[in-house]
């Protein structure tokens, strides 16, 4: 993590007035592209609008839910409101495949990272390790002001970023308390096969290891492609806490509700995390999710189809000899792009592809690699295509000559 936070004296004494946790936590990392575009646009600068959530409004159902709410002065408990739990239920029993009891299995949070942040708080010991895949959704915050450790098993572009379990498993150590997976992949785009997910469920098994499935992309699948869900496996409930969010795969980027399925011997303790942290999530978001994983579906399936069709005609504008190498995202809203093959390295190119094409991606460091950029993909379809040309143009003049010096 980084150690150029400023580091301000504690006005009664000499030591630092942050504790070590917050000191040495990195900034998230699309942070620095967000401040990037902000500057640029209030310059007068034209950058492309280019998303890696659902960016529209949900439908009128889901908003008329959360105008009905805004009169009930109930509010909601800590645990989430029923209703919403209950719904939820319905839900991944539906599409998840997994049994769950909405009184004692489920809690409703702010959303995905939310959730990760009680887990984390919850479960983890100073020094506990973590262990999870890379290229990695930015889980690093979250653990280290928990007090754990990340530790990371490598996978590779060459591989189309597959999982090395045997690399997994090297890594276990008497410190490791959690395994991390995440389906679809943020940033890669890799979707955990059937046989990749059996193989982490054995292993699990094998070692004592409660798993916890971030699958905040559940919605966002394409090729016909199926999600699946590593708490539907065979004796997998008991050892799965299975996290996914709203804002996403429900459009409900703005609204922050996400929940928690798991055992119900954790969910207590979960609950009270969550109780001292925040007391309980927004009950007019809670009611407009609830209007959202209840009603009609059709308009949730297009979510996944208007993402394929941005990745397609990213893919398009990228396919011949863009300069950069990349592969094909399985799901999620995300293009890792390589950028090995140019003449200058991911900070330069990053740095003009933004400045002077108006196209941002996120620095790969945060994600585990000093190779990439994350290239978000969603999108008016003439920007997708813009950004497209725009970093094959870029690409292609970072691979000549003069571009070396
Ligand atoms: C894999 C993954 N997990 C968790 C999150 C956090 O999601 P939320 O916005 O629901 O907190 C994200 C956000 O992009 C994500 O990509």
């Amino acid at each position: 993590m980084s150690t150029a936070a400023s580091n301000p004296a504690n006005p009664r004494g000499n030591e630092p007035l942050f504790s070590s946790r917050a000191r040495e936590l990195d900034e998230p990392a699309a942070r620095s592209t967000v401040e990037l575009v902000t500057e640029l646009r209030q310059s007068g600068q034209h950058v492309l609008s280019l998303y890696g959530s659902p960016h529209w409004l949900p439908p009128d159902h889901v908003l008329d839910a959360a105008r009905a709410a805004v009169a009930d002065n109930d509010g909601a408990p800590a645990e989430g409101l029923l209703s919403l739990r209950e719904a939820v239920a319905r839900r991944v029993q539906r599409e998840n495949g997994i049994a769950t009891d909405p009184e004692r299995e489920i809690l409703v949070t702010n959303a995905a990272n939310h959730a990760l942040y009680v887990i984390f708080t919850s479960l983890l010991e100073p020094g506990d390790e973590v262990l999870l895949f890379s290229p990695h959704y930015y889980y690093q915050g979250c653990i280290y002001l928990a007090g754990g450790v990340p530790v990371y098993a490598q996978t590779h572009q060459r591989d189309g970023w597959n999982w090395d379990i045997d690399h997994l498993e090297s890594l276990i150590s008497p410190r490791t308390k959690l395994l991390l997976i995440n389906t679809p992949v943020n940033p890669t785009g890799h979707v955990a096969t059937a046989a990749e997910l059996q193989a982490v469920a054995d292993l699990a098994a094998r070692h004592g290891l409660l798993v916890i499935s971030d699958e905040a992309f559940d919605h966002v699948i394409y090729d016909n492609r199926a999600h699946l869900s590593i708490g539907a496996l065979d004796g997998m409930a008991e050892r799965t806490i299975t996290v996914c969010s709203c804002t996403k795969s429900y459009a409900l980027r703005h609204w922050r509700i996400g929940f928690i399925v798991g055992p119900s011997s954790l969910m207590p303790t979960f609950r009270k995390v969550l109780e001292w942290n925040v007391f309980n999530c927004n009950h007019v978001a809670q009611h407009a999710a609830r209007a959202a994983l209840d009603g009609p579906q059709d308009w949730v399936a297009e979510i996944s189809a208007r993402f394929q069709h941005c990745r397609d005609l990213m893919l398009h504008a990228l396919s011949t000899d863009s300069g950069v190498t990349f592969t094909a995202p399985e799901g999620g809203p995300f293009i890792f792009l390589n950028t090995d093959t140019l003449s200058i390295n991911m900070e330069e190119f990053r740095s003009r592809l933004l400045r002077d094409h108006g196209v941002p991606t996120d620095l790969g460091h945060a994600f585990g690699s000093d190779h990439h950029l994350r290239l978000p993909f969603g999108g008016e379809d003439n920007d997708v295509q813009e950004a497209g040309a725009r970093i094959r143009e870029a690409a292609l003049a970072a691979t000549t000559p003069t571009a070396r010096v």
